[in-house]
């Protein structure tokens, strides 16, 4: 904690310690340290696979018997344990120039899957979170993992508590969908937008934006796949006010979970200040990549032929396989793709 210097989230002028809270000088607020952990966000949000209370006592246990076996006594769900335990979902580190000297901004680290990962090759990765069990988890996983290059924070995305140009990559993996649900009375995309401008401020000049993300107009969908974030069908091919009602019938709460198509996030990233890097499309899909196509048409037209090709391949995946290709050999660009790597520059 004491290794990072950190900035006013409202004012962005410089931080003191003082004692047990963080004090800026300017606009007089304390931010106060929660078993050490820096706290500059005040909504009391929950996100999690588990429920609240099933977290608290996953903490609990892991302080004392280690992280690994609180998830076991604690997760019976084999998917949601491998999801939070396995580091090869952060195969695609090795897309960002990582080294000895970089310093990482994991945002949204949930349970710091990639941070983890990601500090064994850098310098240091601040990692922080909404909600605050996450960021608990995720700093006494560090610690118990030895890695002391590790700094957690409760903060959001749009407001964070870090001066301008501190960084030299930022990581938004499986969030940017999310931050709707900062206030559902906002249209999700100017607070992604936000995000986004936030991130282009702690960049130092040259860094990296990292994002991995699901299409809105992705194919599975339109072949009846359930929405990855509002777990119902064809949410998110709907128009944004049909979705919103269909969502709010169903289940009475505001659908701000918006993914976008792949022109509308090179919009976003363009009209916040970046330059396109490099921009894959991941194998099967971001959360669990295994294999990275360059996202153009030779290189996704390329990639899906030799999975054609594989014998192991079931039907379905044959169908869906050929389907995209078809496609994308059509349009030419990788509109259906199911979920999008963009690395883009300061
Ligand atoms: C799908 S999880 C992804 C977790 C992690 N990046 C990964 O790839 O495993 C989304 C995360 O975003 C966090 N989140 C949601 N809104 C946020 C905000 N306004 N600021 C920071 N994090 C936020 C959630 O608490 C959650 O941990």
């Amino acid at each position: 904690m004491t290794s990072q210097i950190y900035s006013c989230p409202v004012c962005r002028e410089s931080i003191q310690i003082i004692g047990k809270s963080l004090h800026c000088t300017s606009c007089s607020i304390n931010f106060p340290l929660v078993e050490n952990i820096p706290i500059f966000y005040n909504i009391d949000n929950y996100y999690g696979e588990i429920n609240r209370e099933q977290m608290t006592e996953l903490i609990e246990m892991a302080k004392t018997s280690g992280y690994q076996k609180a998830i076991s006594v604690v997760i019976d769900n084999p998917w949601v344990q491998n999801y939070v335990l396995d580091e090869n979902r952060a195969k695609w580190t090795h897309l960002l120039p990582l080294d000895s000297n970089t310093k990482v901004l994991d945002i949204g680290c949930g349970w710091g899957t990639n941070t983890i990962p990601i500090a064994r090759k850098v310098k240091h990765v601040t990692a922080i979170d909404a909600t605050l069990e996450r960021v608990k988890f995720v700093q006494l996983r560090a610690d118990e993992s030895g890695l002391s290059n590790i700094s957690t924070a409760l903060a959001s995305a749009m407001a964070l508590p870090y001066p301008s140009a501190s960084f030299d990559v930022v990581i938004f993996n499986g969030v940017l969908e999310w931050l709707g649900g900062d206030d559902t009375k906002k249209n999700p995309k100017d607070i992604q937008m936000q995000a986004l401008k936030e991130a282009h401020r702690v960049l130092a000049p040259g860094g990296l934006v990292y994002i991995g993300i699901e299409n809105r107009f992705s194919l599975r969908y339109f072949l009846g796949q359930v929405d990855d974030h509002s777990f119902i069908r064809f949410t998110s091919l709907m128009p944004r006010w049909m979705a919103q009602a269909y969502f709010k019938l169903r289940t009475g709460n505001d659908y701000f979970m918006h993914t976008h198509s792949l022109s509308v996030y090179r919009h976003m990233l363009k009209n916040t200040g970046f330059a396109m890097e490099n921009e894959y499309h991941p194998w099967p899909n971001y959360r669990y990549p295994v294999e990275f196509a360059k996202l153009n048409k030779s290189g996704i037209v390329k990639h899906l032929s030799s999975k054609i090709n594989e014998l192991s391949f079931g039907a379905r995946q044959w169908f869906y396989c050929t389907l995209l290709r078809w496609l994308t050999s059509w349009e030419g660009k990788g509109f259906f793709c199911h979920s999008f790597l963009f690395i883009y520059k300061k």
